[in-house]
């Protein structure tokens, strides 16, 4: 799976959450508009990048290596007990996650993305009990085929206590829930939006955590707050697990703690 945000996604990301001008940035990274125009219709001239980088407060090693196209994902083997759905949104993909215990069926959906068959059929094909669904935040790509999961489940849903959606039960930040012999403990990180939820879960092979669109693998959800203390709780809410855990984005591919902490651009 390609990651979800090229070189440009990430500098235009940067640049929008603090608030910097095109003339600004220029003029902290000492380079000309011509160089700026360069770089966003796609040249990847190493100095320029370089500069643009640390004036943005990005990692510009990183950012070079994503240049080179030697960034990669990490390949991530699922524990058993967790499945991965990609679902269509416009031209983009959005993903959401079924989790179960293995010993007693009882099963979790996280967020509900856009169609919930392959869910369904999972369910039926591993003799599930679909218990709660739990949403990370809630913007629309994310909930679409909440009712639908909803309806033919009568499972209870869940949704951040600062982002109400009819119908759910509100979380709290470290609110734990127990999910037949699973624990799954909510971590409130705001920034990209502003109850955006992690779920951690524990009991499985390996530690997984559902992070929405709060990091992605190379990136973060687009930040919509104050820039420093939303990555900070970014840093204080994910990249402080343990660093096998197993990371689920709603976009783009899996990742871990450890790898995001070495290599991801936007925690120098
Ligand atoms: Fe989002």
């Amino acid at each position: 799976m390609k990651l979800e945000d090229t070189i440009l996604d990430i500098l235009g990301k940067a640049q929008k959450g603090q608030g910097i001008t095109d003339r600004d940035l220029c003029k902290t990274a000492s380079i000309g508009v011509p160089e700026l125009n360069s770089i966003r219709s796609g040249r990847r001239e190493p100095a320029a990048l370089d500069r643009l980088s640390r004036a943005l407060g990005l990692r510009a090693d990183q950012i070079a290596d994503m240049a080179n196209e030697t960034w990669q994902a990490p390949t991530v083997a699922l524990p058993s007990g967790v499945m991965m759905f990609s679902t269509p949104f416009a031209d983009l993909t959005v993903n959401h996650y079924l989790i179960w215990d293995p010993a007693t069926l009882k099963a979790v959906a996280v967020d509900a993305g856009t169609d919930a068959d392959a869910l369904f059929a999972a369910l039926d094909r591993h003799k599930l009990t679909l218990t709660m669904i739990v949403l990370t935040h809630s913007h629309g790509d994310h909930v679409l085929e909440l009712d639908r999961i909803r309806e033919k489940t009568k499972a209870q849903s869940f949704a951040p206590e600062a982002e109400p959606i009819a119908g759910c039960k509100p979380v709290k930040n470290n609110q734990h829930f127990k999910v037949g012999d699973l624990t799954l403990t909510a971590h409130t990180v705001p920034g990209h939006s502003l109850g955006g939820t992690v779920y951690e879960f524990r009991g499985l092979e390996s530690p997984v955590a559902a992070v929405g669109d709060v990091i992605f693998a190379g990136s973060v959800g687009g930040i919509r707050a104050r820039w420093k203390p939303a990555l900070e709780s970014i840093r204080a809410g994910v990249l402080t697990l343990p660093p096998e855990t197993i990371l689920l984005p709603g976009h783009g591919p899996l990742t871990t703690v450890a790898h995001e902490k070495a290599r991801n651009p936007f925690f120098p």
